[in-house]
């Protein structure tokens, strides 16, 4: 049995005073609930040391929203893996949405990252998902297959143990309209189903893929209720520490 596993990505959000307030509000929120689900937060690059104090000694683990996959050097505004790894993250999103759409980052930038991340020992949460147009257009699966292939182009099973896919449509992120659980499961299948065609069945059963896309404290039992949905990547409902706690309860009682 998978784990759930769920993450907080705050995007753009909170200063140093209530970026500090949340960390210990979910501390103390969804403290007693690992074990059962793994928990991160994702606060914006320059509260990670501050959010990091603040979750103490707590299971909570902290991740950044995004990484550059050059080492060091003259990449003016960039971070690298190891900046991250120096200052306590443990986990990192790449290739989420607005990344690609707002940002213009790449599938082989995206590919380039994710085996930086996983090489300097970080869990990387890999986001993939289709636009409204595109769904519309029935190219769902086509679009999220060629991501998923483009993303872990040259990563061995060895290395993609490391690291967990986020389904986003585009269209339910920060819309308040989710996906429904069926269609949530259905591309969660066919994503297993490639991941087993790729690599193998034994490594496709044990890989996590989160739901992420306007998930709320109403509609994340139903959501984890479904078979191959394992935990959530939350946006929103993640800036208030007792809807991502809901959440996170949610998952630990499916
Ligand atoms: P949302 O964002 O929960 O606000 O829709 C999800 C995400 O972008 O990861």
């Amino acid at each position: 049995m998978r784990k759930p596993f769920i993450g907080g990505n705050w995007k753009m959000n909170t200063d140093s005073k209530s970026a500090v307030e949340l960390a210990k509000s979910v501390v103390q929120k969804c403290g007693p609930m690992p074990g059962k689900v793994d928990i991160c937060i994702c606060p914006p690059f320059v509260y990670l040391p501050a959010v990091k104090n603040a979750l103490g000694s707590s299971n909570i683990s902290l991740g950044a929203q995004d990484v550059y996959f050059e080492s060091k050097g003259a990449f003016t505004g960039e971070i690298s893996c190891q900046m991250l790894k120096d200052i306590g993250c443990k986990d990192v999103i790449i290739g989420h949405s607005e990344r690609r759409h707002v940002l213009g980052e790449t599938d082989e930038l995206i590919n380039k990252k994710l085996l930086a991340a996983i090489d300097a020992g970080l869990l990387p949460i890999f986001c993939v998902g289709e636009l409204l147009e595109q769904r519309k257009a029935g190219k769902t699966e086509q679009i999220v297959k060629e991501q998923v292939q483009k993303g872990l182009k040259g990563i061995t099973v060895e290395k993609a143990k490391a690291v967990t896919i986020a389904y986003e449509p585009v269209w339910a992120i920060g819309t308040g309209i989710n996906a429904s659980p069926q269609q949530a499961q259905e591309v969660h299948l066919m994503i297993r189903q490639l991941i087993a065609a790729m690599y193998n069945k034994d490594f496709a059963g044990q890989i996590r893929i989160q739901y992420g896309g306007s998930v709320k404290p109403d509609n994340a039992a139903e959501l984890i209720a479904q078979a191959d949905v394992d935990g959530f990547l939350v946006g929103g409902a993640s800036l208030k520490a007792d809807d991502f706690a809901a959440i996170v309860k949610a998952a630990a009682e499916r």
